[in-house]
C-alpha cells in the first residue's frame, strides 16, 4: 500500500503535495518523493524515512512550480531505500510517475525493454512504466495516444500519477484495483489516493473507478477509458466528513475500517507474495525441524500454520511463543533448523530475541512481516511481506489474515516442491485462495446481525470459543480479540478439552462460540456442542452445514470454502463481534487499556 498525491492550480505545489503526504503517511511510511514542473523542466527530490524528517533533510519546499506529483511509500518490489522511492523517470527524464500497486508482469516488461536499451535504475515494478511509455512514444507522439497503449500491457494493481514535462498543461492519472480520486478546487485540482489529502482544500471529489485514467488541468478533468479512450461521465460528490472522520474514511474507529479492508489486504498479501514464494519454499524445503515463533495473535497464525504444513508438506513444525523459545530452546537449536518468525510489526522483543537466538545458534530465519524496513526484516535470512498496510487499531485484523494467507501459500508451495500433495487437491486448493477476497466480503455481511447479537450478550461475563483442527486457532484468536478490546474474559480452547474441564463452567446462557466449518472433525464438533447444549449453554455456531443450525441458537452461516482456508474467513464475524461488544460497552476499541500496539520490551 502506498500513498500518491497530484496537484495542479496556482499554489506552490511542493507546499500542497507534502502536506496531503503527511494525512496519506498511513498508506505508508518508507520513503518519501515529489516531483514538480517549472516551465517544462521536472524538479524531484526523494528518499528512505519519514516525510516529517525528509521535509527538513530534502529542503522539499524549494520545489519549484505549481504542478506536481508526491508518494509515500510502503515498498513491495525493492528495499526502502533513495533510489527505489518514487517518483521514477524514463531514459530521457522528460516522464516521471508514481504508483500504488503491484504490476505483476514487471520482469517480463522490463526484459523486453532492457532489450531495447532502457537503463534502469531502481529495483522497483513501477520503473517500468515510466519506460514503457518512453517506448510507445517512439511510434504514438500523441502522449494521451501512447499512454494509452502503454496502460494496456500492464497487468496487476495500479493507481498512478504522470507528469510529462513536454505537457505544461496536464498532469495525468490512472486507476486500476487501486484507490484514486479527484478534488474538484476552483481553478485548481487535486487527486489522490485517499479524500483526507486534499480535504483542507475541497469537499468536492470524484471516485474514479478501474479502467479510467484522468487528464487534469487547472480548470478542467477529462475521465477516460484506457480500453476504448472513451469519455466518461462522472458525479461530483460532496463530502461532509470531518478530516478525523474521512481519516478513517468514514468508520468510527480504524479498527472496523481496517477489518473492512481485509477483502483488499489479502488481494494483495496473495498478489504480493505470488511471484517470490516458489523460491522461499525451495529454499527451506530441506528443514525437517522447524519451529514456528511469535507472540499473542501472531502466535495464533502460527498455530494454523502448523496444521497447514503438516496436511500439505508433511511437515511438523514446533509452535511456541517466542517468550518460552527463547529461554527454553538453545539447547536445540542447530544449523539444521528451520525458525519461522510471524511479527506484524517486526518490532516485538520476544520475537526479535528469539530470531537472533536462532542465528547465534546457526539456524535459517524467516520471518513474515507487515511492516517493511522493521528490525525482524534486517536480522532474518528470509522474508515474505504481508503486504497488509500499516495497521493502526491496536487490536490486529488484517495483519493476521494476510500473515494466514501467506502461511497458507508457503505450505502450498513447499508441498509442491515436495510433492508430497497430490497436485490435483493443490491446484483446486489455489484456485479457491484467489477467490478469498470475494469470501471475505459475503463473511462482512455478517455486520448488522453480529451488532444485534453484541447488544443482546453485553452484559455476559464469560465466552467459550470452541473449535477442532485448524479452526483452534481461530477459537483462541477470537477468544483474545473479545478479551483485548471488549474486556471481558473469554477462553479458547480445542473442543475436545471440554468434557476434560471447562465443561464444569457451562451453565444456562453462558455463551459458547462454535467454529465449525465442514471438514475432517465436523461430527467431532458437533458432539461437543451438544455436550454445551445439554448444560443450557448458549450457543452460536458458525458453519456452512445446516445441521449445526438445529443445535445453535445463533447460527452465522458462512461461505462454503475448503477447511484449510477457513481461517481466514471464519476470524472475520469474531472480529466483527468483539469489536461491537467494546463500543457498547463504552471502550475504545482502537486503543485498549493497558496495550500497546507493538510490544517493544519483554
Ligand atoms: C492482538 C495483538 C497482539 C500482537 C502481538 C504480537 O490483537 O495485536 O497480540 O499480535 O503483540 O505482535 P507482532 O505481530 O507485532 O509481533
Amino acid at each position: 500500500m502506498c500513498g500518491i498525491i497530484g496537484y495542479i492550480g496556482d499554489r506552490k505545489a511542493c507546499d500542497v503535495i507534502v502536506d496531503g503526504l503527511k494525512r496519506l503517511e498511513y498508506r505508508g511510511y518508507d520513503s518519501v518523493g515529489v516531483v514538480t514542473d517549472n516551465d517544462g523542466k521536472l524538479y524531484i527530490k526523494k528518499g528512505a524515512g519519514k516525510i516529517s524528517e525528509l521535509e527538513v533533510k530534502l529542503n522539499l519546499s524549494e520545489l519549484p512550480g505549481n504542478r506536481g506529483i508526491g508518494h509515500t511509500r510502503w515498498a513491495t518490489h525493492g528495499v526502502p531505500d533513495d533510489t527505489n522511492a518514487h517518483p521514477h523517470t524514463d531514459c530521457t527524464g522528460k516522464i516521471a510517475l508514481v504508483h500504488n500497486g503491484i504490476i505483476e508482469n514487471y520482469l517480463e516488461l522490463k526484459e523486453e525493454l532492457i532489450k531495447k536499451g532502457h537503463r534502469f535504475k531502481s529495483d522497483t515494478d513501477t520503473e517500468v512504466i515510466a519506460h514503457l511509455i518512453e517506448e510507445e512514444l517512439k511510434t504514438e507522439r500523441d502522449f494521451e495516444k501512447a499512454l494509452r497503449n502503454a496502460l494496456n500491457k500492464l497487468k496487476g494493481s495500479f493507481a498512478l500519477g504522470i507528469i510529462y514535462s513536454e505537457d505544461k498543461e496536464h498532469l495525468y492519472f490512472v486507476r486500476h484495483e487501486s484507490p484514486l480520486v479527484l478534488g474538484i478546487g476552483n481553478g485548481e485540482m487535486f487527486a489522490a489516493s485517499d479524500i483526507p489529502a486534499f480535504l483542507p482544500y475541497t469537499n468536492k471529489a470524484v471516485f474514479i473507478d478501474d479502467g479510467e485514467y484522468v487528464i487534469l488541468s487547472k480548470e478542467d478533468y477529462k475521465v477516460k477509458d484506457f480500453r476504448t479512450g472513451a469519455i466518461k461521465e462522472k458525479e461530483v460528490h460532496v463530502i461532509k466528513w470531518s478530516l478525523e472522520m474521512a481519516e478513517k474514511q468514514g468508520y468510527p474507529h480504524f479498527m472496523l475500517k481496517e477489518i473492512y479492508e481485509q477483502p483488499r489486504a489479502v488481494k494483495d498479501a496473495i498478489y504480493g507474495n505470488a511471484e517470490f514464494i516458489d523460491e522461499v519454499a525451495k529454499e527451506i524445503s530441506g528443514y525437517d525441524k522447524i519451529f514456528i515463533v511469535a507472540m499473542g495473535t501472531s502466535y495464533h497464525a502460527g498455530i494454523v500454520g502448523k496444521y497447514l504444513f503438516q496436511r500439505l508438506a508433511k511437515k511438523v513444525p514446533i509452535v511456541e511463543e517466542a517468550s518460552e523459545f527463547r529461554y527454553e530452546a538453545e539447547e536445540v537449536i542447530d544449523k539444521n533448523t528451520l525458525v519461522i518468525a510471524i511479527t506484524q510489526s517486526g518490532e516485538t522483543a520476544d520475537t526479535l530475541a528469539a530470531i537472533r537466538l536462532a542465528k547465534k545458534r546457526g539456524a535459517k530465519t524467516l520471518s513474515i512481516v507487515n511492516v517493511v524496513g522493521s528490525m525482524a526484516t534486517r536480522i532474518s535470512d528470509l522474508v515474505l511481506y504481508t503486504h497488509a498496510g500499516p495497521e493502526i487499531g491496536v487490536a490486529a485484523t488484517k495483519t493476521y489474515t494476510t500473515q494466514l494467507t501467506v502461511l497458507t501459500m508457503l505450505a502450498i508451495a513447499l508441498a509442491r516442491h515436495l510433492r508430497t500433495t497430490d497436485e490435483k487437491y493443490l491446484n483446486t486448493l489455489e484456485e479457491e485462495l484467489y477467490k478469498l477476497p470475494e469470501l471475505l466480503n459475503e463473511a462482512l455481511k455478517h455486520a448488522d446481525g453480529l451488532k444485534a447479537l453484541a447488544k443482546k450478550l453485553k452484559e455476559k461475563r464469560d465466552f467459550f470459543y470452541i473449535g477442532r483442527g485448524i479452526s483452534v486457532a481461530t477459537a483462541l484468536e477470537g477468544a483474545l480479540k473479545l478479551k483485548e478490546i471488549s474486556y471481558i474474559h473469554a477462553e479458547g480452547l480445542s473442543a475436545g478439552e471440554l468434557k476434560h474441564g471447562p465443561l464444569a463452567l457451562i451453565e444456562e446462557g453462558v455463551p459458547v462460540v462454535a467454529i465449525a466449518p465442514s471438514g475432517k472433525t465436523f461430527d467431532k464438533i458437533v458432539s461437543n456442542v451438544e455436550e454445551a447444549k445439554a448444560r443450557k449453554g448458549f450457543i452460536i455456531s458458525l458453519g456452512d452445514n445446516e445441521e449445526l443450525m438445529k443445535i445453535s441458537d445463533v447460527f452465522l452461516r458462512m461461505p462454503e470454502v475448503d477447511e484449510l482456508l477457513s481461517p481466514i474467513i471464519y476470524v472475520v464475524p469474531l472480529q466483527i463481534f468483539a469489536y461491537h461488544l467494546a463500543v457498547i460497552r463504552g471502550n475504545d476499541p482502537d486503543k485498549p487499556r493497558n496495550l500497546a500496539k507493538s510490544v517493544t520490551v519483554e
